[in-house]
């Protein structure tokens, strides 16, 4: 028996079609039906599927033009929302467009008609230099979003220990954004008082790479960095969705995790947060007016095409005896809990005293739940890396 290398099925690829030309809508017909392709939607109009361009997760736009020459404010509205590579489609002549998009920012042209699979092959390539920039190293650090649509559900008390986790148990490198950008208080609760904030950063002038961000974080005692909320309110509409996703591909290098805290809005900055998240972390309560927004917030998601397998609900005060069980909870979200928290004393105490339960407590339930969750958020590489391990190759 030979132990050859498993047949792998390939991922989809996550494509948004736009605009109009001849042939697009039968090839976007056949694309719908390709197993290697997931059409997360389409629309005519770049602005009309804002959100999803934004939150989408979307690692191809195709985008059909009538344009004879390069449609120069089309690419300018995809770009105000997505990064994603876009690969532009016309039909007929179009020279003046081939020649014009050499120097643009697309990562290919297809006259339509075209067959389906070369079409497929254009999308897996301009997918795979979308991930990784040419000349760039592979290293990405992963985006955990600790979210909730109801306020006082835990997130921050989630997001700060978890943090503190992934620095002290896991030794990640790692960076807590404030994104609850007009009452943030996760400085506070690390007993922090940082003298610039994620306001300072984006208004200061020239390009953000590493060296400038660190710059504007916070080290806590224990390795971990922060980027905090400002800390006036009114200043918080300065970060902008672009500011903030040009932040994260910059974190993104320097980090091996981000752990994101929010408010309970999908705003422009969330929204962009979304679209780099790997992991959204779901806080949910035992009580029914959460339970109700967590429902909502998951049809939110799943019209912002957020894909489903990066959601992890989290029970918070789990073992509260409200007259509510974890079942009922799975039950009406259709979605499995995937941790749970208790609620514990050492939390509040800890709070007060702005040092993270699970640095001053350690042995409380609550800390070893954090613990659990931050060991249960390792990339699934690692887990791939070592069973690779049980099928050598010669
Ligand atoms: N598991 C827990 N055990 C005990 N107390 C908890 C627990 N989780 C949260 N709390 C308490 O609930 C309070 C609110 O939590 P937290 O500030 O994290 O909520 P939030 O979702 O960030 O709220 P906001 O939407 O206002 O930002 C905290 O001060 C904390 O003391
Ligand atoms: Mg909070």
């Amino acid at each position: 028996m030979s132990l050859e290398t498993p047949v792998t099925t390939r991922e989809k690829v996550r494509v948004f079609v736009t605009g109009s030309c001849d042939g697009l809508a039968e090839l976007r017909e056949a694309l719908g039906r390709h197993s290697e392709v997931e059409m997360v939607g389409w629309s005519d109009g770049v602005n009309e599927s804002a959100a999803t361009l934004t939150g989408g997760h979307l690692q191809v736009v195709l985008h059909g033009t009538r344009s004879s020459g390069l449609p120069e404010d089309e690419l300018a509205s995809i770009r105000e929302h997505t990064q994603s590579p876009v690969i532009l489609l016309a039909s007929g002549e179009a020279s003046a467009l081939l020649e014009q998009a050499l120097e643009a920012d697309v990562s290919d042209v297809l006259l339509l008609p075209q067959m389906t699979e070369n079409v497929v092959f254009a999308i897996r390539k301009a997918s795979r230099t979308g991930q990784r920039p040419a000349g760039k190293p592979a290293k990405r650090g992963r985006v955990v979003t600790v979210f909730s649509p109801k306020g006082g559900t835990g997130k921050t008390v989630i997001s700060t220990n978890l943090a503190a986790a992934f620095t002290k148990t896991e030794g990640k490198r790692t960076l807590l954004l404030d994104l609850d950008l007009q009452f943030g208080d996760a400085a506070i609760m690390l007993g922090l008082e940082p003298e610039k904030t994620i306001y300072d950063l984006v208004v200061a002038p020239g390009e953000l790479d590493s060296e400038k961000l660190a710059g504007y974080t916070t080290r806590h005692p224990s390795g971990l960095d922060i980027l905090p909320a400002p800390v006036r309110p009114e200043d918080a509409e300065l970060v902008t969705e672009t500011k903030l996703s040009r932040l994260l591909e910059v974190a993104r290098e320097s980090y091996d995790v981000i752990v994101v805290d929010t408010s309970p809005f999908f705003h422009g900055p969330m929204l962009a947060t979304l679209d780099r998240t790997d992991e959204l972390l779901l806080v949910c309560g035992l009580d029914v007016p959460t339970l109700k927004n967590v429902r909502l917030a998951l049809q939110t998601l799943e019209l912002l095409a957020f894909p489903q397998n990066r959601i992890r609900v989290v029970l918070n005060r789990a073992n509260s005896k409200v007259g509510m069980k974890r079942s009922e909870v799975e039950g009406a979200l259709e979605v499995k809990v995937r941790f749970e928290v208790p609620s514990d004393r050492a939390v509040p105490i800890a709070v007060n005293r702005g040092n993270p339960a699970v640095l001053a407590e350690a042995g409380a339930d609550f800390s070893k739940a954090i613990r659990e969750m931050a060991k249960g958020l390792q990339p699934a590489e690692v887990a791939k890396g070592q069973k690779r391990g049980l099928f050598k190759r010669s």
